[in-house]
Parts: structure tokens; C-alpha cells; sequence
């Protein structure tokens, strides 16, 4: 059995003997691809629009969560040029429940940029792309490599455990010299020919074979041989990742102020946490019912009664909302920056966060209308 090594230290001090040990795995890699890889709405026709929307999509985001998105947001702007001049707010309404919404707003700008440098399209170079608003090293390199048929390296967290697990590195994957020593032991495995499909095999591995935690099926996996985690039997302790800081805790109160069946919505602000969509009356702290029905009057309602509502809360990347919140029924009236949102437009209109939905789901059609 071979013993567990490739400290942080070793990994990043040493001469990389072991980054260097890589096999050569594009072969099997490839083939294993070729048979096995998901059917996904991205890969039929990859052009570089496709793959790029795709790809910001997918960060942070489940396979199956971003399927249907992606053909909505396809039919909706089928274009560069479509993206460019999009309304911010129909923007937002075809991001919303995705989440990490500077995503659809760097989507936006980005386009623009390509308006105004590219002529309207995707440039066919890694550095040009890397240059676009919301387009880091890995999205680069996927859309280079997938769209475009460049030789570079598209390192997801699906690969750096894959990649840890075949090295049977313990060296500490959330540093970014050991991110970048992973990128460079993938360099040399890279086929000329089919860089994107090698890319996305790897991806493909990681997200469905090579899993997370204590679940790898090793026994399915077309480079198992060349593996020291599995050899040495200790894939399932890799990859090593420093905890996070842990979130900051906010306490919220949500008020869903209804009047007439329309619901008070505002907007947020144009910058910060879910910067430009709508949301309820979202207050800091927790609230009783009198000082809940305060900020009501502050803004010129003349609410009678607030019905508590079951507490919900959510995760955002550093911050987690415990949310208290009431229902409020008063008779309509006007308040800066507020619209009254009825269903069809809360449908169709407002991006609402998901964080709000556990509430939304609380108030029945017949309160409500
Ligand atoms: N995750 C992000 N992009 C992917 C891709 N192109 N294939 C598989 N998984 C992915």
C-alpha cells in the first residue's frame, strides 16, 4: 500500500516529484467520455455564447438546477447582442432562484464589452477572455477549450478532487498555489485534439463518479489504475480543504404587506447583497408584532393586525438570514419605491431571491386574493 503523502509543504516546496508522476490518462479518459458522459442541453451545438452561458450558470449550481434555465435563458436571448441590451430587471427575472446574482449582472456587462472590442462575439484567445467582466481562470479555460478547441487547463472543485485523490495529495486545495500546482500537473495531459471533451471528462468524473465525502465509486472508475488514493485505499480522505470562516448570523424580519391581493415590494439597492431585486418589507432584527406594525405606518399603511408567519432562514456565501416575518393586511397606499405586485406580475415581472419563498409559500391564494 503506498503511504499517504504531498503535504502542502511537500507539494508546493519540493520538486513536484509526484505532479510530475501524473500517467498519462487522456486515453482511457476519453473513451470512458465518449460512452458515459450526460446528456446536457449545453453539449448539443457548443458554440461559444452556449458555452459560456452555461458554464456561469453551472458555478455554484447543480447540472440538473440549470438545465431549464438555460433553455429559457437561450430562447429569451439567443444573442451577444440580445445580452447586451437586455433590461436589468428582465435580466434578473430570468436569474431568479439561481442565485449569486453579480453572476447575471457580469453576464450583462460582458456582453457589452464583446459589443464594443469583439464585434459582437466571444473572442477565440484565453488571455481576451480572461479579460471579461465575471470570466476568471476556470470559466476561460472552459469556454477556450469546449468552444473554441484551445489546449488550457478548466479546473472546477469536481477536479481539484479528482485531481488530489490521484496524486494522493493531502496539500490543502482552498490555497491558491496548491489550485495553481493542480492547473499545471493537468497541462501535460492535455490532447491537442480534444481539449474541451478531456476538460469536461475530468468535470465528468468528478460529478459523478469521483464524488465527494465518503462516496467514491472507484469500482466504476476508467483511471482507478492509475490512482494512489485508491491504490493506497485513502481516496476518501482527500481532497483536504481548510474549514471556511464561519457566516455572519443576521436576524430579519419579512413583512408580507398585502393590500387588494398585491403584495408590497421594493427594490434593493443597486449594490451589495442581491443587489437591484425585488423583495418584502425586509427589516434588520427580530420584531414583535407592535414594532412590526410601526414600520407599516412609518411608511404611510395604516395596518390593523400582524399574523406571524413560520420563521425560515438561508445561507447566502457569508452570510446566513434567520428570518422572523408576519403577514399584514391593511388597505392600499403609495410609499416611495414600493410596487404593488399582483401574481401575474410577481410571475412575470419582479425577481424575487428564493430566500423570501418560504414565506411567499406561506400565504395561501385566498389571503392573498
Ligand atoms: N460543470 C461545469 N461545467 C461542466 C461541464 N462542461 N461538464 C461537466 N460538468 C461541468
Amino acid at each position: 500500500m503506498r503511504k499517504p503523502s504531498l503535504s502542502t509543504e511537500e507539494l508546493l516546496l519540493t520538486d513536484r516529484p509526484a505532479l510530475e508522476a501524473l500517467p498519462p490518462l487522456a486515453g482511457p479518459l476519453l473513451a470512458w467520455y465518449d460512452r458515459a458522459q450526460r446528456i446536457l442541453p449545453w453539449r448539443e451545438n457548443p458554440t461559444p455564447y452556449r458555452v459560456w452561458i452555461s458554464e456561469i450558470m453551472l458555478q455554484q449550481t447543480r447540472v440538473e438546477a440549470v438545465r431549464g434555465y438555460f433553455t429559457r435563458f437561450l430562447a429569451a436571448l439567443p444573442t451577444v447582442q440580445d445580452l447586451a441590451a437586455v433590461d436589468d430587471d428582465a435580466l434578473l427575472k430570468l436569474w431568479e432562484g439561481l442565485g449569486y446574482y453579480s453572476r447575471a449582472r457580469n453576464l450583462k456587462r460582458a456582453a457589452q464589452a464583446m459589443m464594443e472590442r469583439h464585434g459582437g462575439t466571444l473572442p477565440a484567445s484565453y488571455a481576451a477572455l480572461l479579460d471579461l467582466p465575471g470570466i476568471g481562470e476556470y470559466t476561460a479555460g472552459a469556454i477556450a477549450s469546449i468552444a473554441f478547441g484551445i489546449p488550457v487547463p478548466a479546473v472546477d472543485g469536481n477536479v481539484y478532487r479528482v485531481i488530489s485523490r490521484l496524486l494522493g495529495s493531502y496539500a490543502d486545495i482552498s490555497l491558491p498555489a496548491v489550485k495553481a500546482a493542480f492547473r499545471d500537473a493537468v497541462i501535460p495531459m492535455l490532447p491537442q485534439e480534444r481539449p474541451g471533451d478531456f476538460n469536461q471528462a475530468l468535470m465528468e468524473l468528478g460529478a459523478t463518479v469521483c464524488l465527494p465525502n465518503a462516496a467514491p465509486q472507484c469500482l466504476s472508475c476508467p483511471v482507478a489504475g492509475s490512482c494512489a488514493g485508491c491504490a493506497g485505499g485513502f481516496a476518501l480522505e482527500l481532497p483536504v480543504k481548510a474549514q471556511k470562516k464561519p457566516r455572519r448570523v443576521e436576524e430579519r424580519t419579512i413583512l408580507l404587506v398585502v393590500a387588494g391581493g398585491r403584495l408590497l415590494l421594493l427594490r434593493r439597492g443597486d449594490r451589495g447583497l442581491l443587489a437591484g431585486m425585488y423583495e418584502p418589507l425586509n427589516l434588520e432584527g427580530t420584531l414583535p408584532e407592535e414594532a412590526s406594525l410601526a414600520a407599516v405606518r412609518a411608511l404611510g399603511g395604516s395596518p390593523q393586525r400582524a399574523i406571524p408567519l413560520a420563521p425560515a432562514k438561508h445561507l447566502f456565501t457569508h452570510v446566513e438570514w434567520r428570518m422572523s416575518g408576519y403577514l399584514i393586511h391593511c388597505p392600499p397606499f403609495e410609499t416611495p419605491g414600493g410596487v404593488w405586485a399582483d401574481g401575474d406580475s410577481l410571475a412575470g415581472e419582479y425577481a424575487l431571491p428564493s430566500a423570501f419563498r418560504p414565506f411567499l409559500s406561506q400565504i395561501n391564494n385566498s389571503e392573498y386574493n
